[in-house]
């Protein structure tokens, strides 16, 4: 069953059964104004920090579903009729109501009482203002007169004081309405405003969220649309609101069009921003919109034989990728803004994964998280990156009890809160980088540690390396500190196999960095040591099918062919064979295991069985109901895990039978059992065990998008930036024809056309650039067009140049 569908030459999911199960939510802003927006214009706008900064107040985790939001409501003046063009909050019917989801904006379409509405938000350009766009159209054959009245709840901005201790957050926020502007104020901040004001002249307004509902009711019968009536409110202290209202006339066939414009800064900024946002500056600001998101999403596009996956690469899984790096992982309805900043493994691989769309965004994460290591080499696993940014500006004055200031001292938490793998993730995220943009200085630019000091990125990725060659534990596997990837494996002193994988995976990464920049030394120094961490794997970690997931700090292993529980583990398994550590065999029968034991139709569990029995040497995952989240759950993180390693084992069709499993795209006719938007993907997908076995949970925020994308574009397509050329070594079911992959690289373009003739998996007979035979595709002048054809096959070593 579906509620929509794909309209890919518009670049947008059109859903048209706007009744969904759950929320289907979309992003809107590309700077640091940004909202989280579901199919009926429930959500919230940020600025900056969804901590610290929230500009619209939203009632998470509620009844009514998922509000309140950015409404627009009509009113019929003859017969006082209302409704609202998202649907919701009025509700009624919900027939002729649809919602586009594009990138960076979402329209809600409504056709109620022969108006056709289209309302449709976005973040201006260049200035911290979202616009809502609203076009009504008379489909009746008769004179309409017709209000509109917008409404939004204003927040007390910082995400504690919006939710509790009302006794002072309640006297800490005004509001106050001038020339058609209505103004909100967080008094306890400096210079804290806001604007809400439109393109007209208002017939009527309310700056009081209490005034314009009224008593026992709620956004869906507010008193003001059912009377028509605004009460002219505004005051300082109180619940405030951006209620205005305009009355129009409709001739029959009649359009007209509206803007409304909610920002940062007071009366006078909302005044200068109307007259900067015509409707031709408006519009033109939504055209440079869309080539914002052309430019990134063309920096790649693909033509495969998988539907599935052209829809995926071309359009939703980049952006999503994009999203999670543009604005981390703690605005969205699950993550409501009640935690700071970054977290150093999220953004760690969020940062690896798009440095081709987004190479400004990823290197300042870079940074941000390189002054968020410790001197030990770990790093902080929770921080806000003004934290350690030099150039952080305070207020004039302490906030009485709003945001406690810790002293920098106390922000850099101890190797108790260590998890072992956040800061090994940054040492590949930095090669990646440079592999990407070609910016090698990158690596000797001088960088602090957040417990002072400071040091080269090389010195700082250096030191992470050598934490994780210290931090081992009595069967030299590096330890699993307070957890790794996994949050709920926690085994303190006990050993992770997952991190001595991830350990030597940043290894084989930071030796061809060492070699790339000529530190020979280095280069030697590593390459021992991760041979020895190669060696200490393969004799401690393999049982003779699969991996093990670690060792318990009492000496019991964790996934043992003899376990009942816990018996096969994703991490484990994939990191083996991605790391290098497992040979051909070990890795074929790892990865034969994880099939046969964790692949459903919805995607791989993170392991099975699933546990039943606490057992706090293992961790907290041992508590979690079986099925969910860690708990054997189709995490959909680790599943790209898989695609790699097995791309990295030539196994193309199973690559692919994994990839499809999970694929968004492809489940846009279960949403009966998928419940979430088919054009993102989640955290994770319940598991067999469970009853609601495939149903999908937490869109957007979740690094399986950064991995879908990077192992579908680098691993089965087969594109790699290296430093020196671009490789192409793809990894495809035996039945693909051919694929062709356009990617920007250094400033080039590549269109590169590979085709299968004999029907294999994996293997590149013969690669041509422009007709000449290369092994890598060159490092070309500026603004070159190479056009490649790559043949796979068996490879021919000796024609290679
Ligand atoms: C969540 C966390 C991530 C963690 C994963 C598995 O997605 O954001 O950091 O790796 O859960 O526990």
């Amino acid at each position: 069953m579906h509620y929509g569908h794909f309209d890919n030459a518009n670049r947008e999911y059109v859903i048209d059964r706007i009744d969904l199960p759950v929320s289907w939510t979309n992003y809107i802003g590309t700077r640091d104004m940004m909202g989280v927006f579901n199919h009926t214009a429930g959500g919230y706008l940020i600025c900056g920090s969804s901590e610290y900064h929230r500009i619209t107040r939203f009632r998470p985790n509620g009844v009514p579903m998922d509000g309140p939001g950015h409404y627009l409501y009509l009113r019929d003046e003859e017969d006082g009729d209302f409704w609202s063009v998202s649907w919701q909050p009025v509700g009624k019917p919900k027939e002729h109501y649809s919602c586009r989801h594009g990138l960076g904006y979402v329209k809600y379409l409504s056709d109620y009482s022969e108006i056709a509405a289209e309302q449709k938000l976005f973040v201006a350009m260049d200035d911290p203002v979202e616009i809502w766009d609203l076009r009504l159209r008379n489909n009746s054959g008769r004179e309409r007169s017709l209000s509109v009245f917008s409404y939004l709840e204003f927040s007390f901005h910082q995400v504690d004081m919006d939710n509790r201790n009302f006794q002072m957050s309640l006297y800490a926020a005004g509001s106050r309405y001038e020339d058609g502007v209505i103004e909100h104020e967080l008094h306890y901040e400096e210079n804290s405003f806001q604007f809400f004001t439109g393109n007209f002249t208002p017939d009527g307004f309310d700056c009081l969220r209490d005034a314009f509902i009224g008593p026992y009711r709620t956004e869906r019968n507010p008193l003001a649309v059912e009377t028509g009536q605004m009460s002219g409110s505004a005051e300082l202290g109180g619940n405030h609101c951006g209620a205005l209202k305009k009355s129009i006339r409709l001739a029959p066939g009649e359009e007209a069009r509206l803007l409304f414009f909610l920002g940062e800064g007071g009366v006078n900024e909302g005044l200068r921003m109307r007259e900067k946002y015509s409707i031709q500056k408006a519009d033109e600001d939504f055209r440079r919109l869309a080539e914002f998101w052309n430019r990134k999403l063309s920096c790649l596009q693909v033509e495969t034989p998988n539907e599935g996956m052209n829809t995926e690469l071309n359009i939703w899984n980049l952006y999503q990728s994009e999203i999670n790096i543009m604005f981390s992982r703690f605005t969205s309805f699950i993550e409501v803004g009640g935690r700071v900043g970054l977290g150093y493994r999220d953004t760690a691989q969020d940062a690896m994964m798009v440095p081709h769309s987004n190479p400004e965004k990823c290197r300042s994460r870079l940074v941000e998280l390189l002054r968020a290591l410790t001197q030990e080499g770990y790093g902080l696993h929770l921080f806000e990156p003004r934290w350690f940014d030099p150039e952080e500006k305070q207020q004039s004055f302490q906030s009485p009890t709003v945001v406690p200031t810790p002293p920098k001292s106390q922000l850099v938490h101890g190797i108790k809160d260590a998890c072992a793998d956040d800061a090994l993730w940054l040492v590949s995220a930095v090669v990646q980088y440079v592999r990407e943009t070609g910016e090698t200085p990158f690596v000797d630019e001088c960088v602090t540690y957040a417990d002072g000091g400071e040091g080269t990125v090389y010195e700082h990725l250096k030191r992470i390396l050598d934490f994780s060659a210290r931090e081992i534990g009595r069967n030299g596997i590096c330890k699993g500190l307070r957890a790794d990837w996994n949050d709920c494996l926690n085994l303190g002193g006990g050993e992770s196999s997952m991190v001595s994988f991830l350990h030597l995976w940043a290894l084989e990464n930071f030796c061809s960095l060492a070699e790339h920049v000529g530190r020979v030394k280095d280069s030697a120094r590593y390459r021992a040591l991760a041979e020895d961490v190669r060696e200490r794997c393969r004799r401690v970690l393999w049982n003779g099918k699969w991996f093990i997931r670690g060792i318990t700090a009492d000496n019991r292993k964790i996934g043992a062919q003899t376990d009942l529980e816990g018996k096969v583990h994703m991490e484990s398994n994939t990191w083996a064979v991605i790391s290098g550590a497992a040979t051909e065999s070990e890795g074929v029968s790892a990865m034969d295991s994880v099939d046969e034991y964790l692949f459903t139709e919805y995607g791989l569990m993170l392991n099975a069985p699933c546990y039943t029995k606490p057992d706090d040497g293992i961790g907290f995952v041992t508590r979690v109901y079986p099925g969910l989240k860690e708990n054997g759950a189709i995490f959909s993180h680790p599943n790209p895990w898989a695609w790699v390693a097995e791309a990295k084992l030539g196994r193309g069709s199973r690559a692919m039978k994994f990839y499809n499993a999970l694929c968004p795209a492809l489940q846009n006719d279960k949403i009966e059992i998928r419940q979430a938007e088919p054009y993102s993907y989640c955290q994770f997908v319940v598991g067999r065990d469970h009853s609601a076995f495939g149903r999908a949970r937490h869109p957007f925020m979740t690094g399986s998008a950064g991995w879908s994308y990077y192992a579908a574009t680098q691993y089965l397509l087969g594109i790699q930036p290296d430093f020196d050329g671009l490789r192409v070594d793809p990894c495809i079911p035996a039945d693909w024809k051919e694929f062709t992959v356009t990617r920007k690289w250094r400033s080039s373009t590549y269109i590169i056309h590979v085709t299968n003739p004999c029907g294999v998996e994996k293997g590149v007979a013969e690669i041509f650039a422009d007709g000449k035979e290369v092994a890598v595709l060159p490092i070309l002048p500026t603004g070159s067009i190479c056009r490649a054809e790559v043949v796979m096959g068996p490879e021919r070593k000796e024609t290679k140049a």
